[in-house]
């Protein structure tokens, strides 16, 4: 085998990480918390494919996905795809076998993604999500339910510098069509518009021919975060009745969910193609390029892949950005440490050790065994580097008198404790 010459054979992928059992201990840590607080506002979790048919993902994105897709064909020709997002799975479950569940839907879900991204610190091409979708509304309540849900889950996991940003895609529709901005031409200036490069956008709706007082008025549009020059903007009565909506959502969050640190921003516009209606962003400003922990919106994909049409909206969080927003904020992760290290002194007290054990781990201790029966000053040793809270050494002395030593392994005090009295010592 040529494999010993080959050194990338045996290396992790680009894009991908393995987790020590610290840092897992963290990501589990922060996903129960998620996973409570989805649960505290009536959703319920489920879980759908890795991969799905490669059509699932391009039906509404087309040809452009492509690039970011990881696709593959199966032995029997079958084109399919690991999923980049989980909207799409959870929309194609929904339709499948979902629709008769009673309303509104509230799902919620974890799970890992794909994305041919080139990476750096907070994008990976194998990051995780954590991500709703409720199906069957589009009360304003609804809505602001959904952004404070996403932004209680940040705030819950504990990151302190949060920036939400909320638009609305129909709103900025309406403008586009006012100023007889061409979806071509939409096409082009959007990516300009999502990185805030508003000089750009003059200068391409410059070239395209439309008037300099229009292309700046769209631009103060786009800068705009009050709702009363917004509504100086609108004209048609379709788009007056959204704003109205808009306005009610942004109401009710402050006055009702009690979040006050929001900003209007009608520039946001998503890079995934399906949103209308609302949409909203949730950063934390140190992460630098990486900064955008959570997307979300309404968006219209049921009746597109076959199902009753039904309102739908929903956001994502990454999960992996959550974990690294928390650390460069010096969060304090709790560590879970052993309770008690046990030592026999010698073979001869490794079965009545092994059955101490476990009637301590019956009893909901954490318990480790020395098992390598490497003598009491290297096993202290080790109970020491594991961060074990105490230690239990069983020897003749010990067991003549139908006990333990237990040591606590910061003070280095040491106890010697009846057999029967071990649980309430060590608790
Ligand atoms: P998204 O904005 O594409 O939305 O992704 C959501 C979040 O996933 C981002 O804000 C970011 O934190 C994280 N993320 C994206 N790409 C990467 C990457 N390469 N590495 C690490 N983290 C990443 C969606 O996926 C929509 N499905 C959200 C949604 C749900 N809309 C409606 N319902």
């Amino acid at each position: 085998m040529t494999y010993l010459y080959n050194q990338n054979v045996f290396k992790i992928p680009r894009g991908t990480r393995d987790f020590t059992s610290q840092e897992m201990e963290k990501r589990r840590y922060i996903e129960e918390i998620m996973r409570t607080t989805f649960m505290s506002f009536g959703y319920n979790e489920i879980q759908t494919p890795t991969f799905e048919t490669l059509e699932l993902f391009k039906a509404k994105s087309g040809q452009e996905i492509m690039d970011e897709l990881y696709y593959f064909k199966d032995k029997g020709n079958r084109d399919l795809a690991l999923r980049p997002e989980l909207t799409a799975p959870t929309i194609r479950f929904y339709v499948e076998k979902l629709q008769m569940e009673p309303k509104p839907l509230k799902l919620f879900y974890f799970g890992n993604c794909y994305r041919y991204d080139r990476p750096q610190k907070g994008r990976y091409r194998e990051f995780k999500q954590a991500g709703c979708e409720i199906i069957g509304t589009d009360s304003p309540e609804a809505n602001a339910e959904l952004i404070s849900l996403a932004y209680k889950i940040l705030k819950n996991s504990g990151i302190k510098n949060l920036k939400l940003n909320i638009g609305n895609l129909t709103i900025l529709s309406s403008v586009f069509n006012q100023l007889k901005i061409t979806k071509d031409q939409q096409k082009y200036i959007i990516p300009l518009i999502d990185k805030s490069m508003f000089e750009e956008v003059i200068d391409a709706l410059r070239d395209f021919g439309i008037e300099n007082k229009d292309a700046e008025n769209l631009v103060r549009f786009l800068k705009t975060t009050e709702i009363k020059f917004i509504k100086g903007f609108i004209e048609d009565d379709e788009t007056k009745k959204e704003l109205e909506k808009f306005e009610t959502i942004l109401t009710l969050l402050e006055k009702a969910f009690g979040i006050k640190d929001f900003k209007i921003q009608m520039n946001i516009v998503r890079g995934l193609d399906y949103y209308k209606g609302l949409v909203f962003e949730i950063e934390t400003p140190k992460l630098g390029a990486e900064k955008q922990l959570c997307g979300g919106g309404e968006y219209d994909l049921i009746s597109l892949f076959g199902g009753k049409d039904a309102p739908s909206a929903g956001f994502a969080i990454g999960f992996d950005r959550t974990i690294v927003a928390l650390e460069t904020e010096n969060f304090n992760f709790p560590t879970k440490n052993i309770d008690v290290y046990v030592i026999p002194l010698t073979e001869d007290f490794i079965e009545k050790a092994i059955i101490i054990v476990q009637a301590l781990r019956e009893a909901g201790l954490t318990v480790d065994l020395d098992l390598l029966r490497r003598g009491i000053g290297k096993s202290l040793k080790y109970a020491s580097s594991i961060k074990a809270k105490k230690a239990m050494i069983i020897g003749p002395d010990e067991i003549k008198q139908n006990s333990v030593t237990i040591r606590d392994m910061d003070t280095g005090e040491q106890k010697l404790i009846k057999i029967e009295n071990i649980k309430n010592s060590i608790r």
